[in-house]
């Protein structure tokens, strides 16, 4: 029989939920933002034409945090083409995508639309064919009070006040070949120090972020990140992380494994942060934005990246781009990946589902059609509504599971927060397995359970398996369920967690 003996002790603490940790991110790519949050003409639209739907189902979400505008995107963006009246915003080539980009959303509207949503901005900058210059004028336009040509021209644009953004992302992925402007560590290294000094000379409130590897498989990986923290070091607060080689390629074994990849990548990159710092002596603790993760099918039905198909297609405005549409096991293994974000939560502080609305998204909108959430939605909405507090250090006892790519791994994978406040306890399960239910105990340390306040239960729905997905016909097949298996017997929690399955469990606790 599996099971899972998991050890939770007040005590054991990794520090507080940072919670920019449930952060989204919204490119200008295919249908994101284009019939994704924007659309005029759809039904729903309100008087900006942001579609309204749309904006329920992203509170519903609950992100904290939008990165904006791009991706790689940015790299080839002149922020400058995105204000101001829009019937003389010009239509650009997008090479990045090989879109034409109309402009008619930009920075106002985003931020106007982030209000709406209840998110804080995030905000990337052009290193890849901008510099210095633009990026400090940009700054100066978004956050300066007045008096000065661009405070002036952004209020002449309509925003009196300054919209007071306070993340900043310095490029995206200079460390890829593919990017617009791609560079060696170095001359980004040189090029991040000096933008982010002259960024922070006209708001030194701002928080950076420096452009890590685009993935662990980057020939780069560990050198760049090493080169690029002995350039900027003093003068940034964050480096990047990105992952997207998660997907179901039919291991599914190894796939419902891949937070371990995740957890080692982010080790990874926390000793390269550590071994800068300490030969440098810094004392500031640069800590790291894990700006663009999930899965992805890179390879679309006909085997060609998808990304590649449509460069075959022409020059369009916002073709449908990699709309990945995300099954059950899919939405296992994205609860999975959150937890190692949770687990990690000292010194990951920022991380960004990518992307929000279409492509490769949580929630999917048809263009004068309906939005509906994908099953990759739940673990994020309930992870970002219920984990709050304390992030706790366990020790899970679990069956073991073989996987070709990470040998012997558990069976069960969990996380759990612990809000003294609100005397609440959030734990995240996950049951890796295809075919076995797991028997589950919790030994509560410091704490007493005196009840289940909700619990929940993601897995395959009755008649569907494991590939069971939300599509425009069945925009409601996986959801969550009450997870009824589970109860409290003589102070002890214990119960079964089905096969293939994601749980979010808030216990009722006293400190004792
Ligand atoms: O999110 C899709 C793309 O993936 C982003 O534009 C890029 O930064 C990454 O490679």
């Amino acid at each position: 029989m599996a099971e899972a003996r998991i050890v939770i002790d007040r005590d054991f603490q990794v520090g507080p939920v940072p919670r920019r940790l449930f952060g989204s991110f919204v490119e200008h790519m295919g249908r994101c933002v284009y019939t994704g949050i924007y659309e005029p003409a759809h039904p729903s639209a309100d008087e900006h034409g942001f579609r309204t739907d749309v904006l329920e189902l992203v509170k519903e979400m609950g992100p904290t945090v939008v990165r904006y505008p791009g991706g790689n995107f940015v790299s080839g963006y002149r922020w400058e083409d995105g204000v101001g009246p829009k019937d003389r915003r010009p239509n650009r080539l997008d090479g990045a995508w090989h879109t034409i980009e109309p402009n008619t959303f930009g920075l106002h509207e985003f931020v106007e639309w982030a209000k709406k949503a209840d998110v804080e901005v995030m905000e990337a900058i052009n290193l890849g064919t901008r510099g210095v210059e633009e990026a400090r004028a940009l700054v100066e336009y978004a956050n300066h009070p007045r008096g000065t040509y661009w405070s002036d021209m952004r209020r002449a644009n309509g925003a009196q006040e300054p919209f007071g953004i306070k993340l900043w992302c310095l490029g995206n992925e200079l460390d890829g070949p593919w990017q617009i402007g791609h560079k060696t560590a170095d001359e980004y290294g040189r090029l991040a120090q000096e933008t982010a000094k002259a960024m922070k000379l006209v708001d030194r409130d701002i928080e950076l972020v420096a452009v890590g590897s685009s993935n662990r498989q980057m020939p780069t990986f560990g050198d760049w990140e090493h080169t690029v923290l002995k350039h900027t070091y003093e003068e940034v607060d964050y480096i990047s992380m990105h992952a997207y080689y998660y997907e179901d390629n039919g291991d599914a074994a190894s796939f419902l494994a891949e937070a371990v990849d995740m957890d080692a990548f982010i080790d990874g990159v926390v000793a390269t942060i550590d071994a800068v710092k300490a030969a440098g002596k810094h004392r500031k603790q640069v800590n790291i934005s894990f700006d663009e993760w999930n899965v992805w099918y890179q390879r679309g039905l006909d085997g060609e990246d998808q990304p590649h198909n449509v460069a075959k297609a022409g020059w369009r405005v916002a073709p449908r781009v990699i709309e990945d549409t995300y099954s059950v096991t899919d939405a296992v293994v994205v609860g999975t990946l959150l937890h190692s974000l949770l687990r990690h939560g000292d010194r990951v502080t920022i991380a960004n589902q990518a992307q929000l609305v279409n492509v490769i998204a949580p929630i999917r909108a048809e263009e004068n059609g309906p939005a509906w959430r994908q099953t990759s939605f739940w673990p994020f909405a309930r992870m970002s509504k219920l984990a709050t507090g304390e992030i706790l250090h366990l020790k899970v006892d679990s069956t073991q599971t073989p996987t070709e790519k990470f040998g012997d791994v558990d069976l069960v994978d969990a996380a759990a927060t612990w809000d003294e406040e609100t005397g609440k306890l959030a734990l995240f399960l996950a049951n890796r397995s295809l075919s076995e239910d797991a028997e589950i105990s919790l030994d509560l340390r410091g704490l007493a359970v005196s009840g289940i306040s909700s619990a929940e239960l993601l897995t395959v729905p009755e008649g569907g398996d494991r590939h069971t997905a939300n599509t425009l016909h069945h925009r409601e097949a996986v959801g969550l369920t009450p997870l009824t298996s589970i109860g409290v017997e003589d102070g002890v929690v214990r119960g079964s967690l089905p096969a293939l399955s994601w749980a979010a469990i808030q216990l009722d606790v006293d400190r004792v």
